[in-house]
C-alpha cells in the first residue's frame, strides 16, 4: 500500500488488509529524514531519548521540555510518517487537566500528529478518555512499560501467567473503547499479542511481542549498532555502527596527531 502521508485512517486500513505497519524511534532531524525517506510509517519521538541520547539510567527523568524539543527537530525531517510524541513519566498522570494541557503541547508546540501514554489502570483510562475527546489521537502502551520499572522490579516480560495475561487483554479492550488509535504492546509473549491483535479492531505495534502483531517497533540506534552496550534478546542488529564511527574517529584524531590531516587537498 502506498500514500503520501501517513494518516491514522490509513493505519487502520492497513491492519484491514493485513499490510504490516513499520515504527521506529527518531530524536533528531537527520534521523527523521532518513526513516522518511525509507519510507517508515510511524515515527516515534520516545522517551526512550532520556537513555538513548541523554545518559539517563531510566526514563523517569526525562521532562515535557526535553521531549518537545526533540519532537520539533523529527517535526522538520518527516513528510511522510505519522509522528507520534512518547508523553514522559508525571507528564498525564497527575490529573486529567494536566494530562491533556501536556499532549496539546507536543502537537501545538512540537508538531506531533498523536501522543503514546503507558498504561491502562483505571485512571489513566479516563486521562486517555479526556485527551481523545479534546481531540488528540492517542496510542496506548500495555506490557512492559519502562516507565513502571520500579514497580516490575526492572524491565521484564509482562503476561507470562495466565492471570498477568488476562489483565493485559482486559487493559488493551478497555484502551480500545477509551479511543486510542494504535496500541504498542513491549515485553509480552508472541502468543499473547496474537490473542491481543486478533481481538482489536486498532492496529498493534510490538516490540519483543513476536511475529503476529499488526507492526513493529524497534529504537533505530539498537538496529543500527550505534552503541557498544549489550542488547536485549528481541533486538535485530541491522548494522553495526559503532565500531566503524569509532575506527573513523580514531583515524581523524591519528591524522591530525602526526600532522597529515588537513593535507593540501583539504586547505584553501
Ligand atoms: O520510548 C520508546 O522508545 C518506546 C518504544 C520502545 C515503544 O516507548
Amino acid at each position: 500500500m502506498s500514500v503520501n502521508k501517513i494518516t491514522i485512517p490509513f493505519l487502520r486500513k492497513m491492519k484491514q488488509e493485513g499490510c504490516k505497519i513499520t515504527m521506529l524511534t527518531a530524536y533528531d532531524y537527520p534521523t527523521a529524514l532518513l526513516l522518511d525517506k525509507a519510507g517508515i510509517d510511524i515515527l516515534l519521538v520516545g522517551d526512550s531519548l532520556g537513555m538513548v541520547m541523554l545518559g539517563y539510567e531510566n526514563t523517569l527523568p526525562v521532562t515535557m521540555k526535553e521531549m518537545l524539543h526533540h519532537t520539533r527537530a523529527v517535526k522538520k525531517g518527516c513528510r511522510r510518517g505519522l509522528i507520534v510524541g512518547d508523553m514522559p513519566f508525571l507528564s498525564f498522570n497527575v490529573d486529567s487537566k494536566n494530562a491533556i494541557k501536556n499532549a496539546g503541547r507536543f502537537i501545538k508546540n512540537g508538531g506531533a500528529e498523536a501522543v503514546k501514554l503507558e498504561g491502562a489502570t483505571e485512571p489513566i483510562l479516563k486521562t486517555i478518555q479526556s485527551i481523545v475527546e479534546a481531540g488528540i489521537a492517542v496510542m496506548g502502551h500495555i506490557g512492559l512499560t519502562p516507565q513502571m520499572v520500579h514497580q516490575m522490579g526492572g524491565f521484564k516480560v509482562q503476561g507470562k501467567d495466565a492471570g498477568s495475561a488476562d489483565i493485559l487483554i482486559e487493559g488493551a479492550k478497555r484502551l480500545e473503547e477509551m479511543g486510542i488509535f494504535a496500541l504498542v504492546l513491549e515485553g509480552v509473549p508472541g502468543n499473547l499479542a496474537q490473542k491481543i491483535t486478533r481481538q482489536l479492531s486498532i492496529p498493534t505495534l510490538g516490540i519483543g511481542a513476536g511475529p503476529h502483531c499488526d507492526g513493529q517497533v524497534l529504537v533505530t540506534h539498537d538496529l543500527l549498532g550505534l552503541s557498544e552496550f549489550p542488547k536485549p534478546k528481541f533486538v535485530k542488529q541491522y548494522a553495526s555502527l559503532y565500531p566503524l564511527m569509532l575506527s573513523a574517529i580514531n583515524s581523524y584524531k591519528q591524522e591530525v596527531l602526526e600532522g597529515k590531516f588537513p593535507s593540501k587537498e583539504y586547505t584553501y
